[in-house]
């Protein structure tokens, strides 16, 4: 039998173990991790993150071959595959401090696996990082190795938040790369048997590390880049009276650019496409390719114009201040189907309202006020209005907005402002609001009131 440890038990190592040990009922899954309330929600009735259909999974496989357990070393020492799924986050201080991947969970876990491991192991990348971080674990691996001999691969994670089961289920590709040596392709084979048990073999890439490695960071950099060159389109789309929902349809089906991620917004959030971006600028930079990192860097410029340009457009429709005036902010997480707020363009936005003096008031149902207290005290502004925050009921999550009462209840003129172009702008005008929608032509209200960008 084989025996799978996974470090790190968080959005990715979680769902990931999970769906390998519903679909491998032959492999034992023990997913680790140094946080305790972490793997006690894991043991739970109520998981630690939410992900549709992700309760079943677990439900499913969870004390039968997936097991959740703060044993670290015993776990690692008895695996033969080990998957390192620990965070890698921006470094915020040091050499590199705001663009560089930091590496001290990485690192540290594999200093732990060469002191713990008694037999040989594969172990597997599966957290995003730099490209050549393979060869810098083989370092510290083999260096302690008292004779085991590791194999290492890269087989990065491109499920999506929201969808993690889904893509889990039905991946587009898995990709592993490894070694080009014989060693190294028993290794890779190895883990395409793993995968095997559910996914066609024409979807298992298999390639050089340092090509797996660096497809993950170009993957995430050409899926912001799309969403921040739409966004850029938005903001033209404002300026001239194009509508950007209907220049995206007419551009998506050209088949050479396709439907998908070319939705206006206030901005993309989540975990890693920040992060990852930088880590590529970052890398540029390093290999002296200035210009290949400032091409990259504009995505994330447009992406911060963007969230900025969605506040001042509420200030400035509003007479150029919000001080004191009650403003109700639908949703929080980064983007549907996610209680995860990492990096959500929301934070943003409530700072710069809060910093305008606005009365906010915040209901996400998958967010909880805790957290949002949390992510919003991480701030630069000294704000002196307290935040009203509405107690999150799941029954509510599936309430329709009575848009009529809401308008009849609010100061006039009132305002609805739409980061994601979800609401119907036409029925919310027949009641009386005036509506700005991300990219579409303006209403008359808001084309006499400019945003100042
Ligand atoms: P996370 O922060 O949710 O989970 C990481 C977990 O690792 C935490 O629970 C932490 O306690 C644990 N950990 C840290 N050091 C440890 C150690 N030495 N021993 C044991 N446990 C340790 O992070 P998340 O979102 O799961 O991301 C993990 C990696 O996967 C990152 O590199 C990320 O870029 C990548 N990724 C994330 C995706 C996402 O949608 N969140 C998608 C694809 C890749």
């Amino acid at each position: 039998m084989v025996k799978i440890c996974c470090i790190g038990a968080g959005y990715v190592g979680g769902p990931t173990m999970a769906v390998i040990a519903v679909k491998c009922p032959a492999i034992e899954v023990v997913v680790v991790d140094i946080s305790k309330p972490r793997i006690d929600a894991w043991n739970s009735d109520k998981l630690p993150i939410y992900e549709p259909g992700l309760d079943e999974v677990v439900k499913a496989c969870r004390g039968r071959n997936l097991f959740f357990s703060t044993d670290v070393e015993k776990h690692v020492a008895e695996a033969d595959i080990i998957f390192v799924s620990v965070n890698t986050p921006t470094k915020t201080r040091g050499l590199g401090a705001g663009k560089a991947a930091d590496l001290t969970y990485w690192e540290s876990a594999a200093r732990m696996i060469a002191d713990v491991s008694k037999s040989d192991k594969i172990v597997v990348e599966k957290s995003t990082v730099p490209v050549k971080t393979a060869e810098a674990i083989e370092k510290i691996l083999t260096h302690n190795s008292k004779g085991i001999n590791y194999q290492i691969l890269s087989n990065p994670e491109f499920l999506a938040e929201g969808t993690a089961i889904e893509d889990l289920f039905k991946p587009d590709r898995v990709l592993i790369g490894g070694r080009e040596t014989p060693e190294g392709r028993k290794a890779v084979q190895a883990l395409k048997e793993v995968y095997a048990h559910w996914v066609p073999e024409e979807n298992i890439i298999t390639t050089n590390l340092w090509s797996a490695e660096l497809s993950k960071l170009a993957a995430n950099a050409f899926l912001a880049q799309r969403i921040s060159s739409v966004n850029a389109m938005s903001a033209l789309c404002e300026a001239t009276g194009a509508n950007v929902s209907e220049v995206s349809y007419a551009i998506g089906k050209d088949s050479r650019i396709g439907p998908k991620f070319l939705n206006a917004s206030v901005g993309f959030g989540g975990s890693c496409f920040q992060k990852d971006i930088l880590n590529l600028v970052y890398i540029c930079e390093c290999n002296g390719l200035p210009e290949v990192a400032n091409y990259w860097k504009q995505v994330i410029k447009i992406n911060d114009y963007q969230k900025s340009r969605f506040v001042n457009r509420v200030v400035s429709s509003m007479f150029n201040t919000v001080s004191g005036k009650k403003v109700a902010i639908l949703g929080f997480a980064f983007k549907k189907d996610t209680g995860d707020t990492r990096e959500t363009p929301a934070i943003d936005v409530c700072k710069g309202l809060l910093g305008d003096k606005a009365h906010v008031s915040i209901y996400d149902p998958e967010v909880t006020e805790d957290q949002i207290q949390r992510d919003l005290a991480m701030n630069k502004f000294d704000w002196d209005h307290p935040m009203h925050l509405q107690p999150t009921s799941p029954s509510a999550i599936k309430q329709e907005l009575d848009y009529q009462k809401i308008f009849d209840n609010m100061q006039k003129p009132a305002f609805v402002f739409d980061g994601r172009n979800v609401v119907d702008a036409e029925k919310l005008r027949e009641i009386g609001f005036i509506v700005y929608s991300i990219g579409k032509p303006l209403d008359g209200w808001l084309k006499d009131m400019p945003a100042i960008a």
